[in-house]
Formats: structure tokens, C-alpha cells, sequence
């Protein structure tokens, strides 16, 4: 883990019992058992496995639902630092959308400055900015093109970590993932994969590193990748994997032409 004496001691990480929020929860409680951090805080709305397999005094499971201003200050209260992977992660209606990926940040974020956290990393997606042709090649300044619904409530969280991290002390580190799985299973992947353990790098250096905001990619070492990762570098994140070693089975060959990938496509129907 890269500079662990800077590590934040308090950490909550939302969204725990989905399939990044386990893998993070696996990778902070080893640091918890490890004594490099003192309290880990896991939180969802569904049941989360015991990363440790054990009782630890330093660790809590909260289940509980991220869409109102009590549980926002109740999640936040004694932490550092906070992971945001809870929320709807895909394409959805706004029913859906709207209390868990625009109410339940706005919240998080007002609570956190009550709460004096100290940073927030957020899990943005490549769907913030699908719209860029894939021959366009773009970096961490390149603004929001979303492609759907999901894309815009992702760019909405990164203005929120902006606005904050502008006029208050809670720094905003937004993480645009691409493809964060196990495998990567399409042709689409060998541009936009992240393997789990440069996931668990790039929180590291998202924990660790000092920034005021910043926009980095959720990516593995992809030298030809449609997105130009050289800010997380910059801010000391060195991915170890690329997505050749993480394939199983024959790839989806679809070709897209938009970075979004299929999302792009989706028609916007009323009420759907
Ligand atoms: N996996 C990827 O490739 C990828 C790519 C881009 C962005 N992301 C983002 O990363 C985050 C994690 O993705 P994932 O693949 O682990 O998804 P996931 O669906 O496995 O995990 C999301 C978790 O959020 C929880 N959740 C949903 N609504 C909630 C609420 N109201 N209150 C509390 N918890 C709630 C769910 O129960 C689930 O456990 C998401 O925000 C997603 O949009 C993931």
C-alpha cells in the first residue's frame, strides 16, 4: 500500500456488499487487521459478508439505505475518509436513479462537511463522458458528455465533489471506472478494463495521495486506452495488470463507436 503513514484511520466504505465494495472491504480489512488503519465502517443497503470472517473491535456492517439526510450523517459521523460505490449501477429510471444516485450523494456530501471528513472518493464511470467518439483520445480535463441517465447522475456526483472540494475542506477524488470485473469478456475491454487489485491501487492512491479534486480514470496499465490516465500517475497510482491475462472465454468482438459502449444506443423512452 503506497505511503501507509498517511493513511486515513476512519474509513467508510458504502456500498460494501456489491462486487467492488467486497473487494475494497477484503483489501481495507486486511489493513484493519494489520493495524494500518483503526476503524473500518461497511455500509449498504443489502447484507455484507465479514471481511475479516471474524469480530474485530474496529470494524462495523451498517445495512442500512444511503437516501436520507440521517443516514448520510449517521454513516459519516468519526470517519476520515469516505468510498462512495453505493448506488444504482447502470442504466435505470429516474425512480430509481434519483434517491440513490442523486439524493444519497447530496446528502453525503453535506454530512461529511458537519462531520469534518477529510476526503471522499467517489465512483464515477467512463458512462459520464460516453459520448466522446472512440478515435477521440481525452484526459482527466476532458468535460461530462454523458450517454444516459446513469452517465449524467455520475457527472452530477463529480460537480458535487467539486463544488465541496472548492468551498469546503473535503477533498474530492473522482474516479471515473471504466470496466472493473473479475474477466474481461469483451473486445471492448482490451480499451477500458480495470482489474481489482489496480482497483484497490487506485483507492490506495485516492486515501493517500494530497489533492484538493481531481478526476483520474478507473483503469489498468493500457498504453492504448481511449482514455490518457497520466493524472492518477501523476498522483502516484501504478497499475500492474492489463486485461490479456484477465480473459476466459472468446471475447464479444462488438465494435462501438462511442466510448459508452452499448449504453450510447439506449433510447430515452418517458417513464422508462
Ligand atoms: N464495476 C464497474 O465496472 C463500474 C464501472 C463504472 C462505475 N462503477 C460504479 O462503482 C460503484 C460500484 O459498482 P459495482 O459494480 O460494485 O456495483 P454493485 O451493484 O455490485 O454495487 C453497488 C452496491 O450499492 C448498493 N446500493 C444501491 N443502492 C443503495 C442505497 N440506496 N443505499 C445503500 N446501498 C445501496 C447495492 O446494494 C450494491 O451492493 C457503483 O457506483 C457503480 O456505478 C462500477
Amino acid at each position: 500500500m503506497a505511503n501507509s503513514g498517511n493513511m486515513p484511520q476512519t474509513i467508510l466504505v458504502t456500498g460494501a456488499a456489491g462486487s467492488l465494495g467486497k473487494s475494497v472491504a477484503q483489501h481495507l480489512g486486511q489493513a484493519l487487521s494489520e493495524g494500518r488503519i483503526s476503524r473500518l465502517r461497511l455500509a449498504d443497503i443489502a447484507p455484507m459478508t465479514n471481511p475479516l470472517g471474524e469480530a474485530h473491535p474496529g470494524l462495523e456492517r451498517v445495512e442500512i439505505s444511503l437516501t436520507s439526510p440521517e443516514a448520510a450523517q449517521q454513516l459519516t459521523e468519526g470517519m476520515a475518509a469516505v468510498i462512495h460505490l453505493a448506488g444504482i449501477p447502470t442504466e435505470s429510471d429516474w425512480n430509481r436513479l434519483i434517491p440513490a444516485n442523486l439524493a444519497g450523494p447530496a446528502y453525503l456530501w453535506d454530512a461529511c462537511v458537519g462531520n469534518g471528513v477529510d476526503r471522499v472518493l467517489f465512483a464515477s464511470s467512463n458512462h459520464a463522458i460516453g459520448m466522446y467518439p472512440v478515435g477521440t483520445r481525452i484526459d482527466h480535463t476532458a468535460p461530462p458528455q454523458p450517454d444516459s441517465r446513469y452517465g449524467v447522475t455520475k457527472a452530477f456526483g463529480e460537480q458535487l465533489a467539486a463544488l465541496y472540494a472548492a468551498k469546503t475542506p473535503v477533498r474530492g477524488f473522482c474516479m471515473r471506472i471504466g470496466s472493473c470485473f473479475e474477466q474481461a469478456s469483451t473486445k471492448r475491454h482490451l480499451k477500458t478494463f480495470q482489474s481489482l487489485a489496480d482497483f484497490n491501487r487506485l483507492i490506495d492512491t485516492g486515501l493517500t495521495a494530497d489533492y484538493r479534486y481531481e478526476i483520474v480514470y478507473g483503469l489498468s496499465d493500457i498504453p492504448d486506452s481511449y482514455w490518457d490516465n497520466s493524472n492518477a500517475r501523476r498522483l502516484g497510482y501504478a497499475p500492474q495488470d492489463h486485461p490479456r491475462d484477465f480473459i476466459r472465454a472468446p471475447l464479444d468482438p462488438t465494435d462501438y463507436p462511442l466510448h459508452g459502449g452499448d449504453l450510447p444506443d439506449m433510447p430515452l423512452k418517458s417513464g422508462g
